[in-house]
């Protein structure tokens, strides 16, 4: 266990210069999405942090006021942090924010999505699984094509699909190459996301990566 700017997280060194951003749901930790990331990306460097905020003993990145209701101060705090903790590491562990991609589930796709409203260029990427609009930032990023997979479940009882069209369709006036991926499923993870999230890290984190 490892902790920067206060966040315990994981590290786990891979052989090439890519790195994946691994953000878990609410209850999570730092492990849970570990054999994802590795499965997704045999190669890259896997960062993992463990969110800050205790909601009745489950850690996630930010408070909520209820399911689907976010405490936005909060979020956008919490998102910034997140953010200076991921400039810190990527001095700390020698990897570069440019071939930097975010794998976020549930709550962690929403700080992901926080972390590219607010904090662009953090993120070279960013896959959203099940994920839902964190906020409408006052000011649209300039997200330059960066590319940006949404993830969802056709019958998630936590994400509509208007929620989820409405995230896509935001991610994209900010300038994101954003593909969808839609599935009949609720909102857990399934096999057909990571085969998805697979795909579509292959496609765009690849082609970022000039050095091998
Ligand atoms: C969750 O359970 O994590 C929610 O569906 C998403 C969130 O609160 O960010």
């Amino acid at each position: 266990m490892n902790r920067t700017a206060g966040f315990i997280h994981a590290w786990a060194p891979g052989k090439s210069t890519r790195t994946l951003l691994l953000l878990h749901g609410t209850g999570g930790t730092e492990n849970d999405l570990l054999p994802l990331g590795r499965a997704l990306d045999p190669e890259a460097n896997l960062l993992s942090p463990r969110g800050r905020i205790l909601e009745n003993g489950m850690p996630r990145f930010f408070r909520r006021l209820a399911e689907g209701i976010f405490d936005e101060e909060d979020l956008i705090r919490r998102a910034h942090e997140l953010a200076d903790f991921i400039a810190q590491a990527a001095k700390k562990y020698s990897f570069d924010q440019k071939q930097l991609f975010a794998i976020g589930y549930s709550n962690g796709a929403n700080i992901a999505s926080a972390l590219l409203l607010l904090r662009p260029g953090t993120l070279a990427g960013a896959a959203l699984l099940r994920a839902m609009v964190p906020l409408v930032p006052e000011t649209l990023p300039d997200l330059q094509g960066a590319p940006v997979l949404i993830a969802e479940g056709n019958h998630d009882p936590i994400v509509s699909l208007e929620e989820a069209h409405a995230l896509a369709a935001l991610l994209r006036k900010a300038g994101a190459k954003v593909t969808g991926h839609f599935e009949d499923a609720g909102h857990g993870l399934t096999a057909e996301t990571a085969a998805a999230a697979g795909r579509w890290l292959a496609a765009h984190a690849a082609s970022r990566n000039g050095a091998d």
